[in-house]
């Protein structure tokens, strides 16, 4: 098996047939239940990986075919990608209803990936549907804005030179985008777990120093 590219957190396997995810850092077991258990409640519901096994610490999971988002963001096809991904994610917020044992029940709340944009996103790469949305290991009850605001400032970040076609991301996604400082705020918001994160897994580390900086940068961005 081979490493797959545009993974961040953990190690993951795949050799074509299957994948090996192994759950690295703070809440390993934690992570992995959670993502199991997502991913067998959308069997069906959504472009998810089967889920074929869980044990000490990796999850085994069917392969699936589709290119990864980033790489055909930076091919050229920013527009179709993040137009997917807009589609998409409506259908995941819509989802909610249907996880009751991973959500519990609340009116305004839907079923947030938690870490969602173009780099766990696999399309395929000639009518640009997505194939696969992977890595639910974050995942919970949560406000849309959550995944709104992460997309945006997963294309800010990482791939600047998109940002204009984070309009198609918006208008496909469909619903009422919140306004600035709420998508903001998110991102801040989403950047200060990933250094509380960091400093369980290294107390101080690079990672902590890395998330402060982009804390930094992303709390000096105008709309
Ligand atoms: N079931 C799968 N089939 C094909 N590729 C996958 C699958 N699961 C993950 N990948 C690829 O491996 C990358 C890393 O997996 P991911 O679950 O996102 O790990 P991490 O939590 O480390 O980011 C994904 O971005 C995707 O490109
Ligand atoms: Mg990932």
């Amino acid at each position: 098996m081979r490493p797959l590219k545009h993974g961040y957190t953990n190690r993951t396997l795949g050799d074509g047939a299957v994948v090996k995810k192994t759950y690295e850092g703070p809440d390993a077991e934690l992570r992995l239940d959670r993502e199991r258990k997502l991913l067998t409640r959308l069997q069906r519901r959504l472009p998810v990986p089967p889920v074929h096994k869980a044990d000490s610490g990796t999850l085994t999971l069917g392969f699936m075919t589709g290119a990864p988002g980033q790489e055909l963001l930076d091919a050229g096809h920013a527009v179709e990608v993040l137009e997917a991904c807009g589609r998409l994610l409506r259908r995941i917020h819509g989802a909610e209803a249907s996880v009751p044992a991973v959500c519990a029940r609340d009116e305004d709340k839907v079923l947030v990936h938690g870490d969602y944009g173009p780099h766990n996103v696999l399309l395929d790469p000639v009518t640009f549907q997505v194939t696969a949305v992977v890595d639910w290991e974050f995942a919970h009850l949560g406000d849309p804005v959550e995944d709104l605001a992460w997309c945006e400032w997963i294309v800010r970040m990482h791939h600047p030179e998109h940002r204009r076609a984070l309009g198609g991301f918006f208008h496909a996604y469909g619903r009422d985008v919140p306004p600035w400082p709420a998508r903001q705020g998110a991102m801040l918001a989403r950047c200060e777990s990933l250094l509380e994160f960091c400093h369980r897994w290294e107390p101080n580390g690079t990672g902590v120093t890395l998330w402060r900086e982009r804390a930094v940068a992303t709390a000096g961005w105008q709309e």
